[in-house]
């Protein structure tokens, strides 16, 4: 199957066509993020607009690029969520407009069930079962993943997800937007252990993490002695052992816990160099195997929504063109693809679309 990928769910853009046979065709990716540095954050109404702007035109590109027309399309997939309202609507209601003119089937794809799969796009790829290590800026979480929709979380965050603490710390050091890069880049002048912070969830016994502390502890290193560069480094530097330090340690339990040999990083966070470097090195030590999806997959992209697209769509899938979105979407609610019964040919005159975000 030859399936659109379309992802609107936060700051970034992204189209690609995902080929069930032949692998990923084209893929393009916009992101906002120098629209949204001036006001040190997303801001959603502008991230809406600027994907109104941009999806169509991804679009074409990128069924230009799989060197194909937008009837060879055989099935289109969108992010149905979690993510942000407005941004969410625009991929939602492209992705059901065009599958509506064209008659081809349109599936609603959770976001983090895309980056949990991202490693897939990528050569070697993991077989099932895995541990996942999900860090991004709204996620630190480790799940079992057996299958296709078949997945059971670990343990969480019990406060700040890795990458907003990233992004907290980089405020606190006065790094421009968006902190996680900034921060991980200035850490290399740090000097390891020239500052102490804790590691409060590391001997905590289960697989739940915690960075809410680190990032008031920090405060109070910033506080104590002026932010002269050398000083800012070390703390950077230190922040960055300090998490990277309990992800490995969970993600270490995590194997232990499961008897599982593969590990799989998702999320923006997983880009991070230190984190995959100490990954890399425990994993060895125990002769486990760690996959990242490539650096262009880490960040929020429409190939990992083709993907899981092209896994859970049948040709056969029937769809009634009606939408929600999810804003907030447990990952655990979701089902293993099964070939698609439901009898629901004209049900878009009777049901209309709903397109009202859901308030779960
Ligand atoms: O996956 P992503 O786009 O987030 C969500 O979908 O929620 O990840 C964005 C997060 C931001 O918090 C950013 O600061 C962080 O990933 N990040 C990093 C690095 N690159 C991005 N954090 C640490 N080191 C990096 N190299
Ligand atoms: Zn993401």
């Amino acid at each position: 199957m030859r399936v659109l990928g379309i992802e609107t769910s936060c700051d970034e853009t992204g189209a690609a066509v995902y080929d069930s046979q032949r692998g990923l065709l084209a893929r393009a990716l916009h992101s906002q993020v120098a629209m949204h540095s001036e006001y040190g954050g997303v801001v959603p109404e502008l991230a809406s607009r600027d994907h109104i702007r941009r999806v169509v035109p991804l679009t074409e590109q990128v069924v230009a690029e799989a060197g194909m027309a937008i009837r060879d399309i055989d099935g289109i997939a969108y992010t149905q969520g979690p993510g942000l309202a407005g941004a969410l609507l625009v991929g939602a209601s492209v992705a059901t407009a065009l599958g509506f003119a064209l008659g081809k089937p349109v599936l609603g794809v959770h976001h983090l069930e895309g980056h949990l799969l991202s490693p897939l796009l990528g050569d070697p790829k993991p077989a099932f079962p895995f541990v996942a290590l999900l860090v991004s800026g709204g996620h630190s979480q480790l799940f079992a993943v057996a299958g296709v929709g078949d997945s059971t979380l670990l343990g969480d965050t019990l406060d700040d997800a890795a990458g907003e603490a990233f992004d907290k710390t980089a405020k606190l050091l006065e790094l421009p937007y968006p902190g996680g890069p900034a921060l991980a880049r200035l850490a290399q002048s740090g000097r390891r252990g020239a500052v102490a912070l804790p590691r409060p969830m590391k001997d905590s016994g289960d697989l739940d993490m915690s960075f809410s502390g680190l990032k008031t502890a920090v405060a109070t290193l910033a506080r104590r002695e002026p932010l002269i560069a050398q000083r800012k480094a070390d703390i950077a530097r230190e922040f960055e052992d300090a998490v990277v330090d309990e992800l490995v340690a969970k993600s270490l339990a995590a194997l232990e816990q499961t008897g599982m040999q593969r590990l799989v990083v998702a999320g923006r966070v997983g880009a991070n160099r230190r984190l995959r470097d100490t990954l890399a090195a425990a994993a060895r030590g125990r002769s486990a195997e760690v996959f990242y999806p490539d650096l262009k997959f880490c960040t929020d992209n429409g190939a990992m929504i083709a993907l899981v697209g092209a896994l859970r769509l049948r040709p056969s899938t029937v769809c009634d063109y009606a939408f929600t979105v999810h804003p907030r979407w447990d990952l655990a609610s979701l089902d293993a693809p099964a070939p698609r019964t439901i009898e629901l040919t004209t049900q878009h005159e009777q049901s209309g679309v709903s397109c009202a975000p859901t308030s779960e």
